[in-house]
């Protein structure tokens, strides 16, 4: 018995489909070539259909492609990845033919197929007109926050299982890994943290090459591109030399000979993610150098590898003073990423967090989509739940993401929401694609909360097709993991659909962020953050709340296409949901909905602590009709989000009605 659970990778048997004939003969054609992947794909297929449906079906497999082994590296553009990647799903004279330009596409087309039976599908009414398949995002990635000293930073599930001790560890649990997410369409990993010190700064020499090279075989061997968190001082922490400067001649000619010794050593690696100049981290400001001559400099060296550079934008100033109202770090990442529009290389990719700040539980979505026009992007998203929950608090966060993906940026007439423009649809873009903050680690279940795993299976079915809605996906989660009763689906969708809105309600109200308790960023502390130096304020006070970004104040809202500047500039127009996000406004201030932003703030609380109970109820009513294990675990996390919610209620309530002295219109208790 594992220690990990396969969650929708177990394969149980399942009663239908068992008469379809055409499930004992497939044919995988196209014009790929024979590789490990095609194998994987094999002994996936041969996995999954004698597990579920108890047959052995034959596989004929009939690439065209000649072997490209010894070609030299190229930089394969965005476009290319995704059409390479598309597969069809097709039944031809009772055999099941995958069809694709590469062997990727054959396996994303396997995986299809035992979705398709895990979730008690008809195989034959699905595809029996056939059907093509084309991932939305060339790139779908998953960045692990993990430390080698095994800690996950932001991770609640464990200690990671790529590190012990700072060495490198490949198992079992490695394999089934890449499994698992290159199941959801996942094809690209990073497998470090962006805040990359101590044993991480020497992945990239000779002490963990070896360790590299095979993860990066496995990986491939399921489409998955490795990449690595670089230390943009690498120069000075494991050069020796006295600067990092990127115009620096010195510091160029060392990473071109680095460059060439890690690409040599690890020849999966196809490229880097650099978090510079932020939170501590060193990066080109030190030298007075722009960010786009950092991350151009690291670019035009590995580019000569078929390799990207993908630059984390999350560049504010975090030594702010509470008592300064001018400073505003919402402003900061188009501040300083706009002005250098168009200089960015084209092996560069910008990626931006779906907000301003810092994945809180409702921001606007960063005026970068939009405003960047000449440069490569890539949207980063979180499901470890930093400020969501933290896997203790369920919060299903793909109505969130389709939120994000579909907001519309007004950078062009048409195409030009955030979905079309990470495509690489709006701009013709060379690279782009979604990233997401991952919630793994070495825990029996892999996210702490089983009901997380959700997020992890939904972020990966999202990335590879935008299009598809959050209750399906949610569905389809249920169905391969836990029951495929429908009684049980539905009661656990009525538990995942709406948790994002009810941990909104109970939380931060209005799109103001933050309350969090410092440095571990779970429960409530109204004022945890207000006089920090993080930039994260409510500036509450007796007669009002909310951050003024208008043009009277940070002129934040300007940042934005129009109508939306327009939009959020304007209290009467800007939506309830965002309003205190952009202005301070009086309590009795009436918002759209007709009430008063006090009365919301008490009504949202309580009514997001009744809705919590309420989802508690409903899983109890699952005792004995799910596996006892995932039962007790998610019961024992709703006990822990009830104790939350109520912390989080009262002292909400209890802190506006202090500084308000406003009643509550419905009497209830408020302390
Ligand atoms: C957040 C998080 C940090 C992380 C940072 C980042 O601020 O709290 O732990 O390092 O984001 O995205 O780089």
């Amino acid at each position: 018995m594992e220690n990990y659970a396969k969650l929708w990778l177990n394969y149980s048997e399942k009663k239908n489909n068992k008469d379809c004939s055409a499930l004992k003969q497939f044919v995988f054609s196209g014009a790929f070539t024979s590789d490990k992947i095609i194998e994987n794909a094999k002994k996936e297929l041969l996995l999954g259909i004698k597990g579920m449906l108890r047959i052995e079906p034959e596989i004929a497999v009939e690439g065209t492609a000649v072997d490209p082994s010894g070609l030299k590296r190229e930089l394969t553009s965005g476009s290319k990845i995704a059409d390479s990647e598309e597969y069809s799903i097709s039944i031809n004279n009772e055999s099941i033919n995958i069809s694709s330009g590469s062997s990727t596409g054959i396996l994303y087309g396997v995986f299809n197929i035992l979705r398709t039976i895990a979730c008690e599908k008809d195989v034959k009414k699905e595809f029996e007109s056939g059907k093509t398949f084309r991932p939305s995002n060339p790139l779908r990635m998953l960045n692990h926050w993990d430390n080698m000293d095994g800690s996950i930073e932001r991770g609640y599930s464990g200690k990671s299982f790529f590190y012990v001790n700072n060495e490198i560890v490949i198992d079992e649990r490695t394999v089934f890994y890449a499994r698992l997410i290159a199941s959801v369409g996942i094809n690209a990993v990073v497998i470090n943290n962006v805040n990359v010190k101590q044993a991480a700064s020497y992945m990239i020499t000779d002490r963990y090459f070896e360790k590299l090279a095979e993860l990066g075989e496995i990986f491939a061997g399921y489409g998955i591109g490795l990449y690595l968190s670089l230390n943009y001082a690498s120069t000075i922490e494991i050069g020796g030399m006295d600067s990092a400067d990127p115009l620096n001649e010195g510091v160029k000619a060392w990473w071109k000979e680095k460059m060439a010794e890690v690409f040599a050593k690890i020849p999966t690696l196809k490229g880097f993610l650099v978090k510079a100049d932020s939170e501590g981290r060193p990066g080109p400001f030190t030298y007075g150098r722009t960010q786009a001559d950092g991350a151009n400099m690291l670019a035009d060296i590995a580019k000569e590898y078929g390799a990207i550079i993908i630059w984390r934008c999350f560049v504010y100033n975090c030594r702010q003073d509470w008592r300064d109202k001018k400073t505003d770090r919402a402003r900061a990442g188009y501040d300083n990423f706009m002005p250098m529009d168009g200089d960015y290389h084209d092996n560069v990719i910008l990626q931006i967090k779906n907000g301003p700040m810092d994945f809180q539980i409702r921001e606007p979505i960063s005026p970068l989509f939009g405003g960047l026009k000449a440069t490569n992007q890539m949207l980063e998203v979180q499901i470890a739940q930093e400020y969501t929950g933290q896997q203790i608090d369920v919060c299903y966060l793909i109505p969130m993401f389709k939120e994000i993906l579909g907001f519309k940026t007004y950078a062009k007439d048409t195409d030009d929401t955030v979905a079309d423009i990470i495509s690489g649809k709006t701009f013709n873009s060379r690279f782009s694609g979604i990233a997401a903050v991952t919630n793994t680690g070495n825990d029996f279940n892999w996210t702490g909360n089983y009901l997380a795993g959700a997020n992890l299976f939904g972020f990966g079915r999202l990335a590879f097709d935008t299009g598809l809605e959050s209750a399906e996906i949610a569905e389809e989660f249920i169905r391969m993991t836990i029951s495929s009763d429908d009684s049980v689906v539905n009661t656990i969708k009525e538990i995942l659909l709406p948790s994002r809105a009810v941990y909104e309600k109970y939380t931060c109200p209005l799109g103001i962020g933050w309350m969090v308790t410092p440095a571990t960023h779970y429960g409530c502390s109204v004022d945890g953050y207000e006089y920090d130096r993080w930039g994260t304020y409510h500036r509450a006070d007796h007669l009002g709340i909310g951050v003024d970004r208008t043009d009277k104040g940070t002129g934040y809202a300007l940042q934005y296409n129009e109508p939306n500047a327009s939009i959020y500039n304007s209290p009467e127009k800007c939506p309830d949901e965002l309003v205190l996000f952009f202005h301070h406004l009086p309590y009795t201030h009436v918002l759209h909905s007709g009430k008063t932003v006090i009365q919301h703030i008490y009504d949202v609380h309580f009514e997001g602590y009744d809705e919590a109970v309420k989802l508690a109820q409903k899983w109890d009513t699952l005792k004995g009709r799910v596996d006892d294990g995932i039962f007790e675990n998610v019961s024992e996390r709703f006990k822990r989000q009830l104790f939350n919610a109520k912390e989080w209620c009262d002292q909400v309530n209890s802190y506006f009605y202090r500084k308000s002295g406003i009643e509550d219109e419905k009497g209830r208790e408020i302390f």
